[in-house]
């Protein structure tokens, strides 16, 4: 099958990638001529593990193209996936349908044959029916059906996911849209992968919901981390006592500095709004977007704690991206964590193994470094804010010995507290209390 795919970002590229590597001939379209033409060049512009092979071995084999030219590329699909952004508006917190109504638009006025239109975007519930309004009034008698297909990849082990998603929803009740995607997505069905048909706004629905359920676990096992500090208590016990629960599971359940990144707050945010505009607000989600823009800062008031008076110190951040195997800085943890430490008269040096570049737009006042030993030199303390592996296994005595003062605060939870003051740290983490039983 021919796809389209616009928008080659995260979820395109990936997904892109992964239909050629099925044996579909995939051409990525996006309007940023600069990301294209460094595609073309097989230049991976974002960083995924796996990505680049992937990308140069289909397409090495004619399988994958890229171009900024939309029109051609849709005239000769069965398929186009809307996979373009839906950040949150400004000012509002709903989702920015811009890109996405942009993007109908220009489908419309390309389309040739039966055409299969899916959204792959999160959006919410109600715009596929809008893609599929725009399209009409622009082409009465274009032949084509709007499908609601959201992607729910991870960053970071995001080929993994979409090869071997945990299930797939595919939102329609058109026959032969339904033909299709079954068509496209045959290689996992035949991996036995489940594939849920649903109508199109439930599938749009389940996007948000999903989000919305995990960010409410990250967010409760961070709130039972704060309790755990007050009462003695060891939060990653508590989180195995109750994830061995099958109803409960124990993914989602490492306390931390609060969820980042480009989907959670977002997408929990446009959720609340819909449910607002439609008279059944959705308290809990309400709740655990406000507890997790607060503990951004309140991350800063932990390390003032283990510090004292940060004005004139001189604070390492390890990590920076909003976690592991990503380049992404998008509502990562670090950017009101940074600021906050500033905001307390503390210099910040940083180091992050991929992310720096990406974080140089977003952070000032910083000092990069070229390593994690480099960045704690002459410090008074360290942070840990992402877990990358290479941060795991510090070499300890060398991180004392270039500090000017041997604090840690782990908000990751990586090291354990015995080992840690066993060493000569002053050491903090999240949930976790040594000195009581
Ligand atoms: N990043 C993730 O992990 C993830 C996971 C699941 C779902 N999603 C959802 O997928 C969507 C895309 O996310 P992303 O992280 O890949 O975004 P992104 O910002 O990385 O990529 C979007 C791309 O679309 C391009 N674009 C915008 N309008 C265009 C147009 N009219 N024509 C051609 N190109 C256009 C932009 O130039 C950009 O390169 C969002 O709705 C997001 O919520 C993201």
């Amino acid at each position: 099958m021919r796809i389209a795919m616009i928008g080659t970002g995260y979820v395109g590229l990936v997904s892109g990638a992964c239909f050629a590597d099925f044996g579909h001939h995939v051409t990525c379209v996006d309007m940023d001529a600069t990301k294209i033409a460094a595609l073309q060049r097989n230049e991976i512009p974002i960083y995924e593990p796996g990505l680049d092979r992937l990308v140069e071995t289909n397409a090495r084999q004619a399988r994958l193209d890229f171009t900024t030219d939309l029109k051609r590329s849709v005239i000769e699909a069965d398929a186009v996936f809307i996979a373009v952004g839906t950040p949150s508006r400004r000012g509002d917190g709903h989702a920015d349908l811009s890109y996405v109504h942009a993007a109908a638009r220009e489908i419309a006025g390309a389309l040739a044959g039966f055409t299969v239109v899916v959204t792959k975007s999160t959006v919410p519930v109600g715009t596929s029916d809008d893609v599929e309004r725009i399209i009409q009034e622009a082409r009465p008698e274009a032949e084509f059906a709007v499908v609601s297909n959201p992607e729910f990849l991870r960053e970071g082990a995001a080929i993994q996911d979409f090869k071997h998603p945990d299930r797939i929803v595919i939102g329609t009740d058109d026959p032969r849209a339904r033909q299709v995607m079954a068509e496209l997505y045959r290689p996992l069905y035949l991996n036995q992968a489940p594939i849920l048909y649903t109508g199109r706004r439930t599938a749009e629905l389940i996007k948000y919901a999903a989000n919305a359920f995990l960010a409410t676990k990250i967010t409760f096992i961070n709130e039972i981390a704060d309790l755990c500090e007050q009462l003695g208590a060891d939060v990653q016990e508590v989180a195995r006592g109750i994830g061995l629960d099958n109803r409960i599971g124990s993914k989602f359940l490492h306390a931390g500095p609060g969820f980042g990144g480009s989907c959670l707050p977002k997408d929990i945010l446009a959720l609340v709004k819909t449910a607002q505009d439609q008279a059944t607000p959705l308290r809990v989600v309400e709740a655990v977007a406000a507890v997790n823009d607060a503990r951004k800062r309140a991350m800063a008031r932990k390390v003032a704690a283990a510090v004292g008076n940060l004005r004139g110190k001189t604070i390492a951040i390890l990590g920076l991206t909003f976690k592991p195997n990503t380049d992404d800085m998008r509502e990562a943890p670090s950017v009101p964590l940074v600021t906050a430490l500033q905001d307390f008269g503390a210099r910040v040096r940083a180091y992050d193994p991929v992310g720096i570049e990406q974080a140089r737009s977003v952070l000032q006042n910083v000092t990069f470094c070229d390593g994690p030993y480099a960045c704690a030199e002459g410090a008074h303390a360290v942070v840990i804010v992402t877990e990358w592996e290479q941060f795991r296994a510090l070499d300890l005595d060398r991180l004392k010995a270039v500090m000017a003062a041997p604090v840690v605060i782990d908000l990751r939870n990586i090291y354990r507290p015995e080992e840690m003051v066993g060493r000569g740290f002053i050491y903090e983490s999240v949930g976790r209390s040594m000195n009581k039983s």
